[in-house]
């Protein structure tokens, strides 16, 4: 969860890694430090809370240097302060660490150490570490190779980087396990290291991504992979990142999340472009979807896996699946799959949906699939990201880099993505046929223009969220493909606002969430008018009976609604497959409305970060 950051060149250090570290906030907010190596020394500068206070630290403290490490921290071991900000270093302060992870036997390697005499500055797993890799250059060996000694003895997760006096000009860099990316870049005589790559797109295209069990040792000129495990050589191919610093930036919006919304209609015309062939309609995936007809053919079963949003996602996923392919789909959390001795059947197909790549609890669970012979599709954002890795098969999103915590675009690229995939299942397997897919699509093609329309409303949904803004609770309700929609919208608000939202299936309310309804609980209900709208509008008057307030997703053009809700927000109409695109949108606009009126941190919630990498 936290942000790492590196840079070796012939360049002032100082302002690059703090600018890589603003590109890396929303991966942890508690603290934030720097490393520079200067004058045959290490200076440490350090701050408890945003990166704007470490800014004010180095103002009053300038430090500059060839070489050094950043690091924005999540704090897991240690409250967030400033003696637990790293990056922290050794008894003589001439080597310092940065962590990204946990260290899970850290207890069992400090024993000794403090044995040894080493005095211990924090309350984190992390600072062993360097104090681990100080007794290994007390003995005259190199950075690499003392990292080469400590690694191995470390459990848990993690991505790390060194820096040295001892070694000057030198970045060690190493990634143990699934949790955490590095990431090199290759400038022109400098090189860089980050935990993601809208940290060094500024700088360069030009990148490597380590896989767990491996360590770069990164200079000016250059940069050699070693195996963790037996420290042998690794090539390491270069890939050209396509992502442009732009789509990385604000660009005017108040708010990354404001911005990533109003980017959807040009993801889904990304999403969509170039994947139905013009011949025969038939939906293809030119990415590294390497699952032929015979084998989409013998499917028997699909499990989807997602993390929050991504989770909500899948579930729609299953949806479509079955409405469309008529293949049996299960919907897991990673978390508890991976723990509970699942059962993978043969030809069975493990679908992740991953924004970034890196959650580790999705990584965790498809390891766990893959260990009992499945196959593994992922749906992944990021490119070179570990879950594309382990993947047999990787439809990327095309939603371009997504900054703000809460998803927003990563979402809706899911949802089309799903939807494009259970056509393409449809049409292998002979269950969907020609002109019914050929509707499907034609509708697709139009949703850019829907979602267009859906965001002129959005001074009516802030008006709405201003409204609300006070209410301590929700409830969000919906019906088949729109019961995922009322998930996420309560997940959203949640998140951001830090109301107490709850999403059902409507058809859940009379098991016992109507005890819950009020005057004071607004109840956010998706009433579109398809297979379910009959049910919904009988679930709205069970709302209204107990007084509860309905504020309803109607369709355009649906006047019977008129005079059943308290308010009423129109999405426009498309087929109920495709419906949760749009359904969404006024629920993500609505939540980031309640929150910006409310003052709160809207891209960086309180307790959160972008790509949970810790258990
Ligand atoms: C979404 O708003 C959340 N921040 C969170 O639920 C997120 O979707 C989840 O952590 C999964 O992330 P991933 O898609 O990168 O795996």
């Amino acid at each position: 969860m936290c942000g790492i950051v590196g840079y070796v060149g012939s360049r002032d250090a100082t302002p690059l890694l703090v600018n890589g570290l603003r590109r890396l906030e929303y991966r942890g907010y508690d603290s934030a430090g720097v490393a520079i190596q200067e004058n045959g020394g290490l200076e440490i500068r350090r701050a408890e809370g945003k990166l704007d206070n470490l800014v004010r630290v180095i103002a009053e403290r300038p430090l500059s240097g060839r070489s050094g490490i950043g690091h924005t921290r999540w704090a897991t071991h240690g409250r967030p302060s400033e003696q637990n900000a790293h990056p922290h270093v050794d008894c003589g302060a001439v080597t310092a660490v940065i962590h990204n992870g946990i260290i899970e036997n850290f207890h069992d390697l400090k024993a000794p150490l403090v044995e040894a005499g080493h005095r211990f500055s924090s309350e984190t797993d992390t600072e062993v570490v360097v104090h681990l890799v100080e007794q290994e250059l007390a003995q005259g060996r190199t950075l690499d190779e003392a990292a080469l000694r400590v690694l191995p003895q470390l459990e848990g997760a993690a991505a790390l980087a060194f820096i040295s006096v001892k070694d000057p000009g030198k970045i060690v860099a190493a990634r143990i396990s699934n949790a955490g990316a590095v990431i090199v870049g290759y400038g022109e005589g400098e090189s860089f290291i980050a935990s993601d790559i809208p940290a060094l797109l500024e700088h360069t295209r030009r990148m490597s991504f380590l896989d767990p069990g491996e360590l770069a040792v990164v200079t000016a000129t250059g940069v050699t992979f070693r195996r963790l495990e037996d420290g042998a050589p690794v090539e390491k191919a270069v890939q050209d990142i396509q992502w442009d610093l732009v789509s990385a930036a604000k660009s005017g919006y108040k708010h990354f999340m404001l911005k990533e919304i109003y980017e959807q209609p040009r993801v889904v015309s990304d999403t969509l472009i170039g994947r139905v062939e013009r011949e025969s309609g038939r939906v293809a995936f030119d990415d590294d979807l390497k699952l032929t007809d015979a084998q989409v053919k013998g499917l028997r079963r699909l499990t989807l896996l997602g993390c929050g949003t991504a989770g909500y996602a899948a579930l729609a996923g299953k949806y479509l699946i079955e409405r469309l392919a008529r293949i049996p789909c299960d919907v897991e959390i990673p978390s508890e799959y991976r723990y509970r001795e699942p059962v993978v059947v043969p030809d069975q197909l493990v679908v992740a949906l991953t924004q970034s790549g890196e959650t580790v609890d999705t990584l965790a669970a498809m390891q766990e699939a893959k260990r009992q012979g499945a196959r593994l599709l992922s749906f992944v954002n990021v490119m070179g990201s570990q879950a594309t890795r382990l993947s047999d098969d990787v439809i990327y999103l095309h939603a371009g880099p997504e900054i703000s915590v809460a998803s927003t675009k990563a979402y809706t690229a899911m949802l089309v993505d799903l939807y494009l995939f259970a056509i393409f299942l449809g049409q292998r397997r002979g269950t969907l046929g020609k002109e019914k897919a050929a509707k499907l699509l034609a509708d697709a093609f139009h949703l850019p223009t829907l979602i267009d329309a859906l965001l002129q409303e959005e001074p009516r949904i802030r008006a709405l969220a201003y409204r609300y803004h006070q209410a301590r609770d929700f409830l969000f309700l919906g019906r088949g493909m729109n019961y995922p929609t009322a998930l996420e919208g309560a997940h959203k608000l949640k998140e951001l606002s830090y109301s107490h939202a709850e999403g059902t299936a409507a058809g859940e309310m009379k098991h016992g969430i109507n005890a819950l309804i009020d005057e004071s609980l607004p109840v956010v209900a998706i009433a579109l008018q398809d297979s379910t709208y009959r049910k919904m509008r009988s679930n709205i008057q069970e709302v209204r009976a107990r007084a509860g307030v309905v504020i309803a997703l109607a369709s355009d053009g649906d006047e019977e609604i008129e005079g059943q809700a308290d308010e009423i927000v129109r999405v426009p109409d498309t087929n109920e497959l495709l419906s949760p695109a749009l359904a969404v949108l006024p629920l993500h606009l609505f939540a980031y409305h309640v929150a910006d009126r409310r003052g709160n941190d809207v891209d960086q919630p309180r307790n959160l970060a972008k790509s949970v990498t810790v258990e």
